[in-house]
């Protein structure tokens, strides 16, 4: 076998068998087959796909690079884990992992920093002062059994093919293939071990997958994976033309999630959370999706997902008083209130601009590695379909960065579409697709 002949196989359409994937990988990942090399292969897999029979065998090699866990074994008691694909002021994880919890099912969740123009859970969590998210093995597993969920930060030793591969297709324009983000996505699902899976898969302009063909082909070609290794499976299709919520940044959204919690949610995340809550809850077993969501909807008015949270947070070292006192988690330095130039219905925001201007504010990291500014972010006032009056306050970006501040305010006031007439919101689930 050489890497050259696989190249060229793939390069020309034809289908690789599982032994010279799993040979590529684990050559790749010992340092035997260099980048240049990989970098062709992953080039023709943008352009030619992969069967599901290559994307499973691809997920398996992945796996095997590194660590896998079973944490059902562990905690006695069935697993359960959610992933996004990526988004724009998504917090969801802060809210469906305690209402999963306070309903009695275990989500032992590692999740991710920022990508890009997406944000990451690990660190909007990292804004609560003392909050850990480097959490050992055995800590992971006890917060788990205290708290109901834990959140740490994927090790090093999960799925290192996936940390070297990512960071090639980071480089090589070589990101939104499908096989690749399925391969990429489900193998650290796989090997975290959950024995159910909700999938929230965005589309839309603010997520990997533009348009719904591909988040759909997308959703089926990790379900199918997902299937083959024995798990349960669900995806939900959620809209990502617009940012999620009225928050996007760090801080600005644990609070957003935490007055979710305590019974204040923007329409739009109360719908994603409760479906992707409602969908955990019945791939665990405890009834119909309409059962479970009426359960969710009682777990979350009755303010025990809230106390989930602050226990997680507590067992993690984090300080839960920042729960009642928000300047705990740190007070922006600036803070620039925008008005609007015009009256009009708001028909669009720019969802991709919008995670561009939180990371221009400091909310993200423009190199690898980089800090972030927790403090920083946008705070909307207006969404999508409402209407605003010239002068009207339009939203607030806050920082503690040294940033351009005025060509953040014009980049924030280009984000807005008007049209003088009302339309109708778009959905916000826009489908689920069950196993
Ligand atoms: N998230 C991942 O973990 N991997 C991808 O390839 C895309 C999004």
């Amino acid at each position: 076998m050489t890497a050259y002949d696989i190249i060229m196989k793939k390069r020309r359409g034809s289908e690789l068998s599982q032994e010279e994937i799993e040979w590529i990988t684990t050559g790749f990942v010992s340092g035997d087959i260099p980048d240049y090399q990989m970098s062709a292969l992953l080039m023709a897999i943008c352009f030619n796909g992969m069967t599901p029979e290559e994307t499973s065998a691809l997920t398996t090699a992945m796996i095997n690079s590194g660590d896998t866990y079973s944490p059902s074994k562990e905690l006695g008691k069935i697993c359960i884990d959610k992933h996004s694909t990526g988004g724009i002021g998504d917090k969801t994880t802060l809210i469906v992992a305690p209402i999963c919890a306070a309903c009695g099912v275990y989500v032992p969740k590692m999740s991710g920093r920022g990508l890009g123009h997406t944000g990451g859970t690990i660190d909007k969590l990292e804004a609560i002062p003392g909050l850990r998210t480097s959490l050992t093995h055995s800590e992971f597993i006890s917060v788990t059994r205290e708290a109901g969920f834990a959140i740490s930060g994927q090790t090093g030793s999960l799925v290192p093919a996936d940390k070297k591969i990512y960071a090639l297709r980071n480089a090589t324009a070589t990101v939104d293939s499908i096989p690749l983000i399925c391969s990429s996505i489900m193998s650290k699902k796989l090997a975290t071990g959950a024995d159910g899976i909700v999938l929230d898969v965005k589309v839309g302009d603010g997520a990997f997958m533009k348009n719904y063909d591909d988040a759909e082909k997308l959703a089926e070609a990790m379900i199918r994976v997902g299937k083959l290794a024995g798990k349960k499976c669900t995806a939900v299709l959620t809209n990502m033309e617009k940012p999620l919520g009225m928050a996007v940044g760090n801080a600005v959204e644990v609070v957003e999630a935490i007055e979710a919690l305590k019974g204040s949610c923007p329409e739009d995340l109360y719908e994603i959370s409760l479906t992707l809550a409602s969908e955990m809850l019945a791939i665990a077993g405890l009834g119909s999706p309409e059962k479970c969501r009426a359960l969710a909807i009682d777990t979350l008015s009755s303010g025990k997902a809230l106390k989930a949270l602050e226990k997680m947070v507590k067992l993690q070292g984090g300080d839960a008083k920042a729960f009642y006192d928000y300047s705990l988690l740190g007070v922006p330095t600036h803070t620039r209130e925008v008005v609007s130039e015009r009256d009009g219905y708001i028909s669009g925001i720019s969802c991709e601009k919008t995670g561009l201007v939180s990371l221009g504010l400091g909310a993200g990291r423009k190199v690898k590695g980089g800090n972030i500014d927790p403090t920083a972010g946008i705070i909307f006032n207006k969404t999508v379909g409402d209407f605003v009056k010239k002068g009207e306050l339009l939203g607030k970006l806050v920082t503690s960065s040294n940033c351009d501040i005025d060509a953040a305010e014009k980049d924030f006031k280009d984000l807005f579409h008007f049209s003088d007439t009302a339309r109708e919101k778009a959905q916000s689930v826009i489908k689920i697709i069950r196993s």
